[in-house]
């Protein structure tokens, strides 16, 4: 490897950060050297992190070409599915009923958004920035704001990921559990977007590694493929994020908030394990399964590095700390790290129960860290409610 800090020495600080960005990009897009792999990730990675499509202030355009599946014949052709329609229809809530009148101050530390540990500002007093207990609210805020406007571009890109694979699943049941889960997701983009509008008063844009996954789905023709990206890893990270922060925070809006959109998020990831499932053990074949394995193992690098919001960097610290100080800062956050591992607690024991964990990729997993996870229990035996339980015990004996 060449020494990028001396290649890039005189360069302007924008363009050197620029220039970073699109090395870290090429290293993670080349982790694995599955070609297939590379032609559905490639042209996507290049108009995210490249072209940055997301970061342009206007609305993006991606191009889909699935097939829409019909059956006239209307089977009822899986009992998990019908099963969890019949939840979903009664699990609809209304997004007007939370307490919207709840008065929300992120800078009142008697009602913290986020733990004090969130964030570790003896790591930035080393880099000479001098930091404060204001210092430390501002960040607080601009790391809550930054992680639920990510979580509001991933309820956009789960709403019509949600769409398409009505339309292109083949199973009967599943199209009409899909018709509640546009729905549900309808109903987090509501929320997360009034939240962040009317509380927070803050919005980021969508960062570079989230776009190339959604893009990279959005595009894709095969349904399998949108589903095991959305389904699965979005929607597997983020349930682990959403619980975290439930976990996490005192302001009650929120925690309201969250414990509702986490019921939702659980059945949309049961269903994920329950058609991949199925699907990867009856009706691809060996070649497909593998790219598929490896397609996922690329997909959680992308959203492991996607946790280092380097969009607070270029709002607070560009030009002050350098991306490798930022990094630092943010892997030693305590907050954050138990973020990381939190997010890939639900996510690794999925790919397990789909078949996407054969002994051919756990090397890999083992490499970056993530094996720790393999025997977690998947989504398709843990329900909202015992998620839920199991969150608050978790944050009664914190307390205690
Ligand atoms: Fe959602
Ligand atoms: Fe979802």
């Amino acid at each position: 490897m060449f020494d990028f800090q001396s290649l890039t020495a005189k360069l302007p600080t924008r363009v050197k950060n620029q220039l970073e960005s699109y090395f870290e990009a090429l290293e993670i897009l080349t982790e694995v050297k599955d070609p297939k792999v590379l032609s559905a990730l490639g042209p996507s990675g290049i108009r995210g992190m490249i072209l940055q499509r997301g970061k342009q202030g206007v609305p993006t355009k991606i191009t889909s070409g699935h097939y829409a599946f019909f059956d006239w014949s209307y089977p009822h052709d899986n009992a998990e599915m019908e099963d969890l329609y019949r939840r979903a229809k009664k699990g609809q809530w209304d997004g007007d009923m939370l307490a919207w009148g709840t008065p929300v101050d992120p800078y009142n530390p008697n009602v913290p958004l986020l733990p004090e540990s969130f964030v570790d500002l003896s790591i930035l007093e080393k880099f000479g920035v001098r930091a404060d207990s204001k210092m430390k609210l501002v960040l607080t805020h601009s790391m809550a704001s930054w992680m639920l406007s990510q979580f509001l571009h991933g309820e956009q890109g789960a709403l019509f990921a949600a769409a398409q694979v009505t339309e292109s699943v083949q199973f009967f049941d599943g199209k009409l559990y899909g018709a509640t889960q546009v729905m549900d997701e309808g109903r987090h983009v509501e929320v997360f977007r009034r939240y962040l509008e009317s509380k927070l008063e803050k919005l980021y844009q969508i960062n570079d590694n989230l776009f190339v996954i959604i893009d990279s789905l959005m595009t894709d023709s095969r349904w399998d493929m949108k589903f095991l990206g959305m389904q699965i890893m979005v929607e597997g990270l983020a349930l682990g994020a959403f619980g975290l922060m439930y976990k996490m925070t005192k302001e009650p809006l929120l925690k309201e908030l969250l414990r509702n959109v986490i019921q939702d998020e659980a059945r949309h990831v049961h269903y994920g394990v329950c058609a991949l499932r199925e699907h990867f053990n009856k009706h691809i074949t060996e070649a497909e399964r593998r790219e598929r394995e490896d397609w996922a193992f690329e997909v959680a690098l992308l959203m492991r590095n996607r946790f280092m919001a380097y969009e607070v960097f270029e709002e607070h610290f560009e030009g002050i700390l350098t991306r490798a100080q930022w990094r630092e800062f943010v892997l030693g956050a305590p907050g954050l790290q138990e973020f990381r591992k939190t997010m890939f607690s639900r996510l690794v024991p999925n790919l397990r129960e789909i078949g996407l964990m054969s002994p051919r990729i756990l090397q890999h997993y083992e490499r970056v860290g993530l094996m720790q996870y393999f025997d977690g229990v998947a989504a398709d035996k843990l329900s909202g409610d015992q998620m839920i339980r199991e969150l608050d015990q978790q944050a009664a004996s914190l307390a205690a």
